[in-house]
């Protein structure tokens, strides 16, 4: 692989995303030295950045970019209070993120969630709830669903009376294959798999249900169970240590996800893959932080870096195999966290031996730990 040139897209986009793509990038440049790679990362403006840059949330330079990369490490696009006139099939979030990922056919989103045992302060459970830790992988479908179905629209009914439709609707091949992803996945942590749906209400949630039970009789060595959703979101407030796996359609992962990164102390934690179907020995792959532009925060040195700095790390070991330099990164985090280093959203002041550091300095105390 020394031989071969990483050629990466950083996509920064809007918020926060410059700042903690910066300290990636950072982490990025120390990982390529000290494993001897070539690491060609070439940066490109999307979402409010690439309106303002190009008038489009995705530019077709960018577009282009990431055709010829062989994959995009991403920051966060979107910025609400943004001017409300630009329609909403243009705006940043449809018009690029799910743009991207419906373009480069990213059905599978891993999204790992692990509280730390030096942040168990941050969680917002009690001690006895944390248990021995927290370590859940959320399997995201991310093609399909709700998001994408189709009629989607908001309709006159009569004078004054609107009417807006989204179709949530699944395939058994789209089924399987984000099935086949968990267990495969499952099989390499501690082979669990719960899979939510909404079986007891909605024609989806009965097929999911069907369809990942009979997938799981190629697995019978993982440990296969179904919940509710409703009952899914309750048990990872009780109970979170119960779960290994967690298998969602693509709006259900969007939710318990981001309950789940709660969990771990701040959504600043929770990098996340994107990844399309294998071609030959490659995925495409699309690495992103879960937490979104934070824009109140942005540009103050305040942000968190970490889960975009584990998103290279998931990039080094889903895109090129390097899973060396994806753990030297995951062990810089840890040991950058156990020196005390903390953002505000995992600061407290009752810890001692522990201090409040802005974005760069936890760039900058990871990147020393490589
Ligand atoms: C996520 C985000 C996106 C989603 C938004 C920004 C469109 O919340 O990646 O979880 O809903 O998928
Ligand atoms: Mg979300």
């Amino acid at each position: 692989m020394s031989s071969t040139v990483l050629k990466i897209a950083a996509l920064a986009g809007d918020g926060i995303g410059p700042e903690v793509m910066r300290e990636a990038i950072k982490v990025m440049r120390v990982v390529e030295k000290k494993f001897s790679l070539t690491v060609k990362i070439t940066e490109a403006p999307v979402g409010w950045a690439g309106i303002d840059a190009a008038g489009k949330a995705l530019p077709a330079a960018t577009l282009k970019l990431c055709q010829e990369s062989d994959c995009i490490l991403f920051g966060s696009v979107g910025l609400p209070d943004r001017d409300p006139t630009i329609p909403k099939e243009e705006r940043p979030e449809r018009a690029a993120l799910l743009r991207l990922r419906k373009e480069f056919g990213l059905f599978a989103n891993l999204r790992p969630v692990k509280l730390p045992k030096e942040l168990s302060h941050s969680c917002p459970l009690s001690k006895e709830r944390q248990g021995d830790g927290i370590d859940i992988l959320v399997v995201r479908e991310l093609t399909g669903g709700m998001y994408f179905g189709q009629p989607k629209k908001t309709e006159t009914v009569t004078t004054g009376i609107l009417r807006a439709i989204d179709t949530m609707v699944y395939t058994t091949p789209e089924i399987e294959r984000i099935a086949h992803v968990a267990f495969r996945t499952a099989r390499l942590r501690r082979k669990k798999l719960t899979s939510i749906d909404k079986a007891n209400v909605l024609e989806n949630g009965v097929l999911w249900r069907d369809v990942v039970t009979t997938v799981g009789k190629q697995y019978p060595d993982v440990a296969l169970d179904h919940m509710f959703v409703d009952n899914g979101a309750m048990q990872l407030i009780l109970k979170p240590t119960q779960f290994d796996v967690l298998l969602c359609e693509n709006m259900f992962g969007d939710i318990l996800s981001d309950e789940a990164a709660a969990l771990a102390g701040s959504l600043g934690m929770l990098p996340s893959a994107s990844l399309g179907a294998q071609s030959g020995d490659r995925v495409f792959g699309f690495y992103e932080p879960a937490g979104g532009t934070a824009p109140d925060i942005a540009g103050k040195n305040l942000a968190n870096p970490i889960a975009q700095i584990l998103s290279a790390a998931l990039m080094l070991r889903h895109s090129f195999g390097l899973n060396a330099g994806a753990v030297a990164i995951e062990t810089a985090v840890s040991k950058a966290i156990a020196s005390g280093n903390r953002t505000g959203d995992i600061f407290s002041p009752t810890e001692t031996n522990a201090r409040k550091v802005g974005t760069t300095q936890m760039g900058d105390a990871i990147a020393a730990g490589i």
